[in-house]
């Protein structure tokens, strides 16, 4: 049986990192955006921090307004992320843990500890016609909860297996969790530390339907330029996935 088509939905969170640098207009993330539209990417993804360290509220109000293919709002499951969603009205949102001193998103959301609170945001946002996905560790136990829950999508944490390629336990955590999520009839994206030298075992997972990339797409862009940048991401899945 041949895979799916698999989405790529671009992060362009580190764009709007390098115009923070200046705190000017430069460069500016809405029209990263389009131009990965352009380059072919299916969805765009921003993560709306607590702390406003890259993406402001301005780059969501233009994100909502220009992004023409699918817009996926990443955020913390507060009451105020939780109210500017449901009038923002993004495509999809993706909850997200959020620790104010961390350089990045470290593990997945905790769904186990505090599960009606996840439980009464998904509620809210998905009474707002949102789809609502949560970013979770690849154990089958945390993505059954994903179900309980009632999200109807779950992306698998990549980022162990992005800092351990090589070894077996990480990408049998993810076939195996992937595994588990579809069976239960959730959709599966991933997401996080994936590179072009890394991606192909994971694009390959048939039941990962969305992978969710910022850093490295940015980073190579500024040498190939981000039209190369988002097409040669483009191939990586796509040659994974057909071999
Ligand atoms: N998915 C989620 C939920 C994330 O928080 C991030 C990082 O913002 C990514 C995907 C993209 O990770 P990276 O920038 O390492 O590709």
């Amino acid at each position: 049986m041949s895979a799916k088509q698999q989405r790529l939905y671009i992060n362009i969170d580190h764009v709007a990192t390098l115009r923070q640098a200046r705190r000017g207009a430069e460069p500016d993330p809405v029209e990263a955006a389009i131009a990965c539209e352009v380059a072919g990417a299916d969805g765009i993804t921003a993560h709306l921090r607590e702390d406003r360290r890259h993406i402001q509220d301005a780059d969501i109000m233009g994100l909502k307004e220009k992004v023409q293919t699918y817009f996926n709002l990443e955020m913390a499951c507060v009451a105020e992320m939780v109210e500017l969603a449901r009038r923002i009205k993004p495509e999809q949102v993706t909850l997200v843990p959020e620790r104010r001193e961390e350089i990045t998103t470290e593990g997945g959301l905790d769904i186990i500890s505090d599960p009606s609170r996840v439980k009464s945001v998904i509620e809210s946002l998905t009474e707002a016609r949102i789809r609502v996905s949560l970013f979770i560790d690849p154990t089958p136990a945390v993505v059954e909860q994903a179900k309980t829950l009632g999200a109807v999508a779950i992306e698998l944490h990549t980022g162990t297996y992005s800092h351990h390629p090589d070894s077996p336990k990480t990408i049998a955590a993810l076939r195996d969790s992937a595994r588990r999520g579809a069976e239960l009839g959730l959709a599966v994206h991933a997401g996080h530390g994936l590179t072009v030298i890394n991606v192909g075992p994971v694009a390959a997972i048939p039941e990962i339907e969305e992978l969710n990339i910022g850093h490295s797409i940015i980073s190579r862009a500024v040498f190939i330029g981000l039209d190369r940048a988002v097409k040669e991401m483009r191939e990586a899945m796509r040659s994974a996935r057909s071999s």
